[in-house]
């Protein structure tokens, strides 16, 4: 093992004002605990450890299966943070890199982190530190080079880093800031963190000191600005995290436009990390679209439209849509306003339109829900219309029961079909009926009282 990353995460992250973990709030549907632990895995890191301390049971929770966990007891500082990871048995014997990165600074990308670690290897380093020029830099710590106080843009070897807290007149000035990332070499991180000292305004045990030291020993420290300095975003509020939101929404966006996707307007659009979408699919303006959600060539989703874990096939129209793990065939639309829930299966060129409540249902090939209708634990077969308002009683106020409709049949207006119940093929059933019985291949079904007519009634009634 020679390249291994900590995650800090142990903050309480108080600005947030929320009773959970900073690190659990989501950016378009993901932790920003688990962009932080995908863009790891995705620079080639498989060990990691995360150091938790403030509601640990909610980051250990999201983390652990690819993580493995530090707890840090008091937060005595980063430096403090850095030591339990690296006290961990998993980092007891990692001679090599070590990549420092933040579980609340979740924009950070898989080839910045490569970058630090093939600078360290090319420069042979003890530490990077990946650094950005911000226009407003208070509060962060700054990068001190040797060149600094020469020239507005130095690249000179670094010396130290100063916190806001402690920093002279002078150092406050600097505009370069340190990111909190770093790339350390596991064995001169060890020994620095051993001489650090809470001597600071905030007496606190900072990693940053490892700098000093190890410059103090003769030691090789480089800094590598960001090319993008949005990638070193921390999230301290909610503020923070609308902005970070923003910046991932973008970058996504512009990745799906340059690979064949039209958006009318992208910035109301957002899209979820995981989610494959072919060329030419229109996006219209609203649509949030999460989790595995996949979407075929020459679809049309939206406006208004909310798709977490579903697949969209080729040639689809899918207006004013939410589904959830819901499977929509090729050439098959949905809505205006049509809900689709879990297991919900249209196939090719099937309809669920306006007012259309699907769950755990087939909608066979072609086969037509129109109108106001909920279809719920069906299987229907081909060709099949539904009249508008119609209803699969599925729930007795216990139990859930299967309603089966066959190939071709026509169920007319304002049917209710009380389950369990079959309906066979090539089947009509006469507008508002309630059909409580099976019904065999070819029948005509009419379940409804008879209309009765009394003529001349309305004249008789005149006052
Ligand atoms: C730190 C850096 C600063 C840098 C800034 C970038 C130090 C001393 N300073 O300052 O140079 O510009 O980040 O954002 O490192 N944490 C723990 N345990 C602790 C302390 C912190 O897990 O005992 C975690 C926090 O949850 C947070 C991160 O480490 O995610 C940074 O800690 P914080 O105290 O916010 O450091 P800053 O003051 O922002
Ligand atoms: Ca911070």
């Amino acid at each position: 093992m020679s390249e291994a990353a900590i995650i800090l995460a142990a903050g309480a992250g108080t600005r947030m004002k929320s009773k959970n973990s900073k690190v659990v709030h989501e950016i378009l549907g993901k932790k920003l605990i688990d962009w932080v632990v995908d863009a790891a895995r995705s620079a080639g890191i498989e060990d990691l450890v995360t150091v938790v301390g403030h509601r640990s049971d909610q980051v250990i929770e999201a983390v652990s299966d690819r993580s493995a966990i530090a707890h840090q007891k008091e937060m005595l500082g980063t430096a403090d943070a850095v030591s339990c990871a690296m006290e961990a048995p998993q980092l007891a014997d990692l001679h090599g890199s070590v990549v420092v990165l933040y579980g609340d600074t979740p924009l950070i990308s898989p080839d910045t982190i490569r970058k630090l670690l093939d600078i360290r290897n090319e420069k042979n380093a003890s530490c990077v530190v990946l650094t950005m020029r911000l226009d407003d830099p208070f509060g962060y710590g700054r990068i001190i080079r040797e060149d600094t106080f020469e020239t507005e843009t130095a690249t000179g070897e670094v010396l130290r880093i100063v916190e806001q807290k402690d920093a002279s007149e002078a150092e406050a000035r600097v505009c370069e800031c340190n990111s909190g990332i770093y790339c350390f070499d596991a064995d001169d991180l060890r020994s620095a963190l051993a001489k650090i000292e809470p001597n600071n305004a905030q007496g606190e045990l900072y990693v940053t000191d490892a700098l000093e030291i190890m410059k103090s020993e003769g030691k090789i420290c480089v800094a590598y600005e960001a090319e993008d300095p949005t990638e070193c975003l921390g999230i301290n509020s909610r503020y923070q995290l609308a902005e970070a939101t923003s910046v991932m929404q973008t970058r996504i966006n512009r990745r799906f436009m340059g690979e064949g996707v039209t958006m009318m307007a992208p910035e109301l659009v957002w899209i979820g990390p995981d989610v494959k979408i072919d060329r030419d699919v229109v996006l219209m303006p609203n649509v949030w679209l999460f989790g595995n959600t996949s979407i075929g060539e020459d679809s049309i989703v939206g406006p208004n439209t909310r798709l977490t874990d579903t697949f969209i096939g080729c040639g689809c129209t899918i207006d004013e849509t939410v589904a959830i793990e819901a499977r929509v065939d090729d050439g098959a639309s949905t809505g205006p306003r049509a809900y689709l829930r879990p297991e919900a299966h249209l196939c090719e060129g099937a309809k669920a339109g306006t007012h259309v409540e699907i769950k755990k249902s087939t909608i066979g090939k072609g086969s037509k829900v129109p109108h106001l209708s909920y279809i719920g634990d069906t299987t229907m077969g081909q060709g099949v219309n539904i009249g508008a308002g119609s209803i699969t009683c599925n729930y007795d106020g216990h139990n859930k029961h299967k309603t089966v409709i066959g190939d071709d049949t026509f169920i007319g207006s304002d049917t209710m079909m009380v389950a369990p119940v079959n309906i066979g093929d090539n089947v009509v059933v006469g507008a508002g009926s309630v059909i409580t019985k099976d019904v065999p291949d070819g029948a005509l079904a009419v379940a409804r009282s008879r209309e009765k007519l009394y003529d001349g009634w309305v004249d008789k009634h005149k006052s």
